[in-house]
């Protein structure tokens, strides 16, 4: 059985649903050969995830229910972030900073300036980040294995 097989057999069936494709292999092991880069990237995310909650409060003040989410969202992905760092300090891996990828600034730039297009965009876009990040790391990385589905880390 393969690396990807067996990762698949693991993954929840709403998961594999979800994702179009499955995770390439060549995806996986170039994933696995960079441990360090991958958990600095997965560090920024989760920051970034986090204060893109945070913009939003500050900018959509009067949307009650939007404050409420995006602030348990801000709570959960520092916890997020925390823990990524607790397991680069365990391994030994500094943070970095790196720079922005060109994927989520290249959604970005179709953002409308006028609202509410503009939030929905941003939601949307955050969404297409956030969504098919969680399944498709599993396969490739005990990192957010252990990160998003607690219960499978003896994998
Ligand atoms: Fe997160």
């Amino acid at each position: 059985m393969s690396a990807t097989q067996s990762f698949d057999t693991l993954m929840p069936d709403e998961l594999l649903a979800f994702l179009p494709c499955r995770t390439p292999q060549a995806w996986i092991d170039a994933a696995l050969g960079n441990e360090r880069l991958l958990m600095i990237d997965h560090a920024q995310c989760e920051k970034k995830a986090a204060s893109t909650a945070m913009s939003l409060m500050y900018r959509y003040t009067g949307h009650s229910e939007l404050l409420t989410k995006m602030s348990q969202l801000a709570r959960e992905e520092l916890l997020h972030f925390e823990q990524v760092v607790n397991l680069m300090r365990e391994r030994g891996i500094d943070y970095q900073h790196l720079s922005a990828s060109r994927y989520a600034g290249g959604l970005r730039e179709h953002v409308r300036e006028q609202e509410p297009g503009r939030l929905i965009d941003v939601l949307i876009i955050g969404a297409y980040i956030v969504a098919p990040a969680k399944p498709r790391f599993f396969p490739g990385s005990r990192i957010r294995l252990s990160l998003y589905w607690p219960m499978s880390t003896k994998n």
